[in-house]
């Protein structure tokens, strides 16, 4: 090192004489522009529609609602929406819940007829003192509110349906087939402002009431504004029980990278939920910085990332490798 080079960074040592200013160096350098993370391969599109939002002047709340309307409107997708696969009594239900950079939010449970329950869950957050409605008590809301009633199983959905329950003793759950469920997506805005949403039609051959993660705030998301956001997707019920989104969050409070937050409470699910091999959960997770992270019990969970420009499927790493 010539002496020159030497000097600079010996001073450069020298003022760095806190923890404050080593804590510092430490910090990631912040992603400059957008950056949006949603759940499956689907979220590509539902980023793309998400990103268009924001550069066309809509907020970060507009951006993670009208993205994962996409799928929500995708017949097509048998987990999400119109669409979406039935209980073991042959009834489209959906949970949604969304949440903002101000710690408003709004969910909707068990709800029918509706294809669009995340928009639902955002009058909910915005036009009502409450943050969750279910069932008919959701549905007289959202016609209340302009939505429109619709038949939301589809022909191919109910083919799919009559098959799986003719063989429902014999066969288990597909892992990353029928326990992938959810739409989750966070984003941060340029500003580094976040919001997230989460939509799905819940666990294939669900009992007719059930109510998943996903409009649980805490557990199939969680957002908040100081620190970073996170979304669940998988076995509901393993979510709810160890508050999933929430504690990864929680983590990154306290100084985990996402990666490591989202890391930590699978290994936290898997050491608590009994047959733990037999489910799938997999958490995203996205900090101030910009910086992302995913983790899954099995493998085959991936994720969509929007960073930079650019908007790329992932595949997740797992705690179970194959
Ligand atoms: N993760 C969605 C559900 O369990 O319903």
């Amino acid at each position: 090192m010539n002496s020159r080079r030497r000097f600079l960074t010996l001073s450069a040592l020298g003022s760095l004489t806190s923890l404050g200013s080593l804590k510092a160096l430490a910090q990631p350098k912040p992603v400059k522009g957008p950056v949006i993370l949603s759940t499956w391969n689907p979220g590509i599109r539902a980023n793309a529609r998400a990103y268009e939002v924001l550069q066309n002047g809509g907020s970060v709340l507009d951006c993670v609602e009208k993205g994962v309307n996409v799928i929500e409107n995708d017949p097509n997708n048998r987990t999400v929406g119109i669409g979406g696969f039935p209980d073991v009594e042959g009834n489209v239900t959906l949970d949604a819940c969304i949440m903002d950079q101000h710690q408003h939010c709004g969910s909707v449970a068990f709800l029918q007829h509706i294809k669009n329950p995340v928009s639902v869950a955002r009058k909910v957050m915005e036009n009502t003192k409450h943050v969750m409605l279910v069932g008919e008590g959701a549905l007289n809301f959202a016609l209340e509110q302009g939505f429109k009633k619709e038949m939301l199983l589809t022909e191919k959905t109910l083919a799919a349906w009559k098959k799986r329950k003719a063989e429902l003793d014999t066969k288990l759950p597909e892992i990353n087939v029928e326990n992938h469920d959810t739409i989750g997506m966070v984003a941060r805005d340029t500003d580094g402002n976040l919001s997230g949403s989460c939509t799905t039609s819940g666990a294939g051959m669900k009992l007719h009431g059930r109510v998943g993660d996903s409009p649980i705030i805490g557990a199939g998301l969680y957002v908040d504004n100081d620190v970073g956001a996170a979304a669940a997707t998988g076995w509901g019920e393993a979510v709810i029980e160890n508050a999933g989104s929430a504690m990864v969050v929680e983590l990154m409070r306290h100084g985990r990278s996402p990666q490591e937050a989202c890391e930590e409470i699978v290994n936290r699910i898997a050491n608590k939920f009994e047959d733990w091999k037999s489910i799938q959960v997999g958490f995203i997770a996205l900090n101030k910085a910009g910086q992302t992270g995913a983790f899954a019990i099995q493998k085959g969970f991936t994720y969509a990332l929007h960073k930079n420009g650019e908007n790329v499927g992932h595949p997740s790493d797992s705690l179970l490798k194959t």
